[in-house]
């Protein structure tokens, strides 16, 4: 199925069926479709659909440069549909991302529980031979979330060159 995947990046279209994988993950915060139009539409560029049959989105990936981090993607989140998990879509959609962005570092929190996330995001570093940290002290404390176990570490990858980008 994954190979008859369309990766491009998302409208304002798009922002239903995002938010239906992230509600249908039970690991992802949902935001409302406006949130997701609004990121489809300001920050098309660092963001990212796999489109299947009949138009579905079967997997995304959202993120934006932090304005005085213009070198830096940071992903906010990736989901890929529950039926097509574990067959190398997410991997493909940040790899397709950072392809089209080519931004020197990566950036992403993670719950040090999500070891699904964790494992993408080496394995994406280890696609392109960079180095990636996971910080010791949290990037959002469980306080900051309202949610006292959900505590979000800095995943930080690179730094990527135009080299690595233009052999891989
Ligand atoms: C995390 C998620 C996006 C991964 O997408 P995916 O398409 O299933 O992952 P891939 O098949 O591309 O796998 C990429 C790597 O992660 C590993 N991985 C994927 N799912 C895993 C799991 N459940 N447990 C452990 N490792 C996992 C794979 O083994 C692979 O590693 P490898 O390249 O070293 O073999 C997907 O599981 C998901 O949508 N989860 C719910 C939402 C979420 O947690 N998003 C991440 C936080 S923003």
């Amino acid at each position: 199925m994954n190979d008859q995947l369309l990766f491009r990046q998302p409208n304002s279209g798009d922002a239903k069926g995002m938010r239906v994988l992230a509600r249908e993950s039970q690991v992802l915060s949902v935001n409302s479709t406006y949130f997701y139009a609004l990121m489809a539409r300001h920050f098309q560029a660092t963001c990212m659909v796999a489109e299947g049959g009949e138009g579905a989105i079967c997997g995304y990936v959202v993120g934006y440069c932090p304005p005085e981090q213009p070198d830096t993607l940071f992903v906010w989140q990736v989901g890929v549909a529950k039926s097509c998990q574990g067959a190398g879509l997410g991997k493909r959609l940040l790899i397709a991302l950072l392809q089209q962005k080519q931004p020197d570092f990566l950036e992403a929190t993670i719950a040090p529980g999500n070891q699904a996330s964790i494992n993408l995001f080496s394995s994406v570093a280890r696609h392109f031979g960079v180095s990636n940290t996971f910080s010791e002290e949290p990037f959002f404390s469980g306080e900051d979330l309202g949610v006292e176990q959900e505590v979000e570490h800095l995943m930080r990858i690179g730094p990527f060159s135009s080299q690595g980008y233009n052999s891989n």
